[in-house]
């Protein structure tokens, strides 16, 4: 099966007339095969998708969640991890305070990494730390900050990279025990994250797509990671200068391993590794 130019436009037509959404410059690739995904789950065809779309703006609701996809990882591409830790936030170690906004925060892993590595650099305190995403659903869950325990092993292994390890300096290893940070519970395969993170961050719900900054804030350091992958050129640009607007000048944005800033948007930020710091 699949969905046709037509279904897809008949979809994007439905969304934007019957909520405040637009997914008309998602990548066009990735989001027919959502859409194939919310058919199949569903049970329906095209035409009584839209139908109840129309109809039900719970229903709409309920396919916004369905179609963003929600994958991450707690010190998610533990390389990028080291970057921030060796070469972004020391940037930052003299400000009296750094805010730090995660856009597409998801279901948290990201903010909570930031949070353990900020603590682990003693700039905790002085933080801000604000996160957002599109999904309501995702962020409950963050600010919850409890994941599964055995499928979620790799988690470890990122924090012994990114914690433990010195990948310039292989003879310092700092024996820092899981628990200073989270909860393992293994009988009940839970991994939860300890009070004193989760009560950091300020979650919000924004959209990229249609909002500016509603956090009021400029930002030292932005995070939006493997989220831009699914937006098409013009919708990244947009993003970008939402972002370069936002940044104070000796700002910087952090994207995902395979994510770019490409086009006209490029000479206004110096590239550094996984690092863009703002021209
Ligand atoms: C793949 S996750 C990335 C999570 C995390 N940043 C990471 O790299 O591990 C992408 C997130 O972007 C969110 N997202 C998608 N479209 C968005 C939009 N228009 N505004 C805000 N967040 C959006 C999704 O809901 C999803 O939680």
């Amino acid at each position: 099966m699949m969905v046709s130019d037509q279904d897809y436009q008949l979809f994007l037509f439905a969304l934007k007339n019957s909520s405040r959404y637009d997914f008309s410059q998602y990548s066009e690739k990735s989001l027919k095969r959502r859409i194939l995904k919310v058919l199949t789950d569903y049970s329906l065809n095209i035409t009584a998708l839209v139908t109840r779309m129309k109809s039900e703006a719970d229903f709409v609701e309920r396919i916004i969640k369905d179609i963003t996809v929600n994958t991450t990882e707690l010190f998610r591409d533990p390389q990028v991890w080291q970057t921030i830790r060796f070469t972004i936030l020391p940037r930052f170690k003299n400000n009296s305070v750094i805010n730090i906004w995660h856009a597409g925060c998801s279901t948290g892993q990201e903010v909570y990494s930031m949070l353990i590595l900020l603590n682990e650099m003693g700039m905790l305190d002085k933080a801000r730390v604000y996160a957002t995403d599109i999904n309501t659903d995702v962020m409950d869950i963050a600010r919850q900050g409890e994941y599964k325990y055995r499928f979620n092993l790799a988690y470890l292994d990122n924090f012994d990279k990114v914690i433990k390890e010195n990948p310039y300096n292989y003879e310092e290893y700092n024996d820092v025990p899981y628990d200073k940070y989270l909860m393992l519970d293994k009988a009940n395969d839970t991994i939860k994250m300890l009070p004193f993170l989760r009560e950091k961050p300020v979650f919000k719900k924004h959209d990229l797509v249609t909002e500016n900054n509603t956090l009021y804030v400029k930002f030292d350091l932005i995070l939006c990671r493997n989220v831009i992958i699914y937006f098409n050129y013009n919708l990244q640009c947009r993003v970008f200068d939402l972002f370069h607007q936002n940044l104070y000048d000796t700002g910087c944005l952090v994207m995902g391993m395979h994510e770019t800033i490409l086009g006209a948007h490029a000479s206004k930020f110096q590239k550094k590794g996984h690092a863009y710091f703002k021209n």
